[in-house]
């Protein structure tokens, strides 16, 4: 098919690679000339695992990007939105990409002949597709959804590091359409997936990505209240939390007590979810729930770490992990970030290592000092804090003896606790 995906972000730029790996033509718009030109030359403007080789091969042939609308609206079947959907101070979504997106493609409607389906693959808040999306493909094309053209919502369930793969090898294909003509065109889109692809409006489809997200959100949470009941009566949560998901109606997955969840999504999408139930007059207490227990986990890390060092005022303190989860540089709403606040507010002085993200961490805090490798960043502190789980934090030993005492906080499970010298405490463990 001919696909024309709006937004080279992240989800953009995975899912016109990803098309045009399963053999489609694909044409990618963008308003920034950096962005096209590297997707031209192949090289992904995001970094994701196997994403650099799939580029390669397609840029120039089947794929390729532009800023030209009516280049690839023209020349296309199927447009995806795949643009940002921020949220504001207030944690409401903010759609002023999606009108503007989907004004631009209208405009380009007006003149085509031929049938062309649009699909957003953003995350929206439930009703966003029927009630903003449509109303402006309408008015800027002066033609009728679900007669001159069609509408549809495809939510993407991609994990930051894993997103190719996860689009060659999803769970479950979620197609939202208004109109059965523009959901079969989606349909045949996936043709030869085999995992099941579940047809819904676009309202539900918009409501399944929220909630498989919430959900998620919820079984850390979760597990985080369960980790912490542990702690106090001494029990070891996570082999409470291996039982507890060997039941199939549970799953093994997302049972990991710790610092709590952060990333582009979880902590935005539930908070999004929040706010929408709010405005149908709905309170959701659970999901607020959600969000606190969320809040409270680096606090506890605090207090643990007081425990052992009761006034942080002047001490030297190790943040080991900055990224929100490893195999990633990204900090945004990393756990690490409201950790180092308190800890400056307890007036302590802070190291910090991370093996990708310490120059994005630089933008929030200019003023700690980081460093290249765990052992200097561990050199001389009066205590550390592990705040991502980082496999070589696994491997950490000699590195602790640098340590003016060897305090170590493991806020995910990662550190080995029977390394001779060093007192360890699980943050709920
Ligand atoms: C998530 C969803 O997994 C994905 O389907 C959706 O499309 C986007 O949001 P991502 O944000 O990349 O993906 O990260 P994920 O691997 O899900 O982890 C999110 C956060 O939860 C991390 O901060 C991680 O440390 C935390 N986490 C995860 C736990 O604290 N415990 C767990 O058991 C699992």
């Amino acid at each position: 098919m001919k696909i024309s995906i709006i937004g080279t972000g992240y989800v953009g730029t995975v899912t016109g690679t990803c098309f045009a790996h399963r053999g489609n033509d694909v044409i990618c718009v963008d308003v920034d000339p950096g962005r096209i030109n590297k997707i031209n030359q192949g090289i992904p403007p995001i970094y994701e695992e196997g994403l650099e080789e799939l580029l390669k091969e397609h840029a120039g042939k089947n794929l390729e990007a532009t800023a030209d609308y009516d280049y690839a609206i023209t020349n296309s079947d199927i447009s995806f939105i795949c643009v940002p959907t921020p949220t504001d101070a207030s944690g409401k979504i903010d759609l002023r990409f999606i009108r503007e997106a989907s004004r631009s493609i209208g405009e380009r409607l007006k003149n085509k002949s031929s049938y062309h389906v649009v699909v957003v693959k953003s995350t929206v808040v439930p009703e966003t597709t029927e009630k903003v999306v449509t109303p402006i493909l309408e008015q800027a094309s002066g033609k009728k959804a679900g007669k001159d053209f069609g509408v549809g919502m495809n939510p993407e369930f991609l994990r930051e590091g894993k997103a190719v793969y996860d689009f060659m090898n999803p769970d479950r294909i979620v197609v939202g359409a208004d109109d059965p003509m523009a959901g079969e065109v989606i349909r045949n889109l996936y043709a030869g997936y085999t995992c099941p692809i579940l047809t819904a409006d676009t309202k539900t489809a918009e409501m399944i990505k929220y909630v498989s997200n919430a959900f998620l959100a919820t079984k850390i949470s979760f597990s985080n209240e369960v980790g912490n009941i542990c702690k106090l009566l001494g029990i070891d949560t996570y082999k409470v939390m291996e039982g507890v998901g060997l039941d199939a109606r549970i799953s093994p997955h997302f049972l990991r007590s710790g610092l709590g969840f952060g990333g582009s999504c979880f902590p935005k999408d539930v908070k999004a979810l929040v706010g929408k139930a709010s405005e149908v007059d709905y309170e959701p207490i659970l999901l607020k729930t959600v969000l606190e227990v969320n809040e409270r986990q680096p606090l506890i890390a605090l207090r643990l770490l007081k425990k052992h060092v009761p006034d942080l005022n002047g001490k030297k303190i190790a943040v080991l992990g900055l990224a929100f989860k490893n195999d990633t540089d990204d900090i945004r709403e990393s756990r690490a970030i409201p950790l180092i606040g308190m800890l400056l507010a307890e007036g302590a002085v802070v190291t910090a290592y991370d093996p990708m993200a310490s120059e994005h961490m630089k933008n929030v805090y200019p003023n700690i000092s980081y460093f290249s490798n765990a052992g200097d960043a561990l050199d001389g502190a009066d205590a550390c804090l592990i705040a991502t789980e980082w496999g070589e934090f696994g491997k950490l030993n000699g590195e602790f003896g640098r340590m003016k005492s060897k305090i170590v906080i493991d806020g995910r499970r990662v550190v080995n606790p029977d390394i001779k010298g060093i007192t360890y405490e699980g943050i709920c463990w």
